[in-house]
């Protein structure tokens, strides 16, 4: 069933090399008709600026929870959107969204979403020993816990040189979940 509105997708970036990645899918989602509004770490702006973000959406990317004019953004933004994803989510936001810690914009939009009535996802990238370390480990499965869903990382060459699991699951896979989940919305 059509709905009045395009869906509405909440694409949280944190501080991690495939940040460029996240570009590519945001770029190819708004195409699609979903409308994006983005939130970012501090650290995601030191690998994307806040005017490629706003070039792909046509929304200033919210990344300051003190910005004047926009001191509601973290309950606002969480109200409209229908879908949120984590894309790259670093082992540190994910550590931090797990622990509930809420001084920055994923971690005060994480604990504003309705979980029970809006699926928030994630889909990690980071080096394999950070993936593999025991408290990211039960980060991710308390998340998961919480009803999170988690994009599986994938296996390969990593930035920083070495081999194993934690690559950013590839954009493509990415877009296609998130068409999956919100394409039959598209009016
Ligand atoms: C070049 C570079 C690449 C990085 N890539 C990653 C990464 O892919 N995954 C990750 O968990 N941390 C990565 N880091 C470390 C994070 O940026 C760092 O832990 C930061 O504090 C994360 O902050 P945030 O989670 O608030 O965005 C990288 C750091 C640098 C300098």
């Amino acid at each position: 069933m059509p709905t009045a509105r395009p869906p509405r997708l909440l694409f949280l970036l944190s501080g991690s090399i495939a940040c460029y990645k996240a570009c590519f899918a945001i770029s190819r989602l708004a195409q699609a008709g979903i409308e994006i509004r983005t939130a970012a770490t501090p650290a995601a702006l030191k690998f994307v600026g806040p005017a490629t973000l706003e070039g792909l959406t046509g929304q200033p990317v919210f990344s300051d929870i003190w910005t004047e004019g926009r001191a509601m953004d973290h309950i606002e933004l969480a109200r409209w959107a229908d879908l949120a994803l984590v894309c790259p989510a670093t082992a540190n936001t994910l550590n931090r969204l797990a622990a509930g810690l809420a001084d920055d914009p994923v971690g005060a939009l994480f604990l504003a979403w309705e979980h029970n009535k809006k699926p928030w996802w994630v889909a990690p990238a980071m080096n394999h020993a950070m993936l593999a370390h025991p408290i990211t480990q039960a980060s991710l499965a308390k998340l998961s816990g919480f009803g999170v869903r988690v994009i599986d990382p994938g296996q390969g060459q990593l930035a920083c040189g070495e081999e194993g699991a934690g690559r950013l699951a590839e954009p493509e896979v990415i877009i296609r979940q998130v068409l999956a989940e919100l394409g039959p919305k598209i009016a």
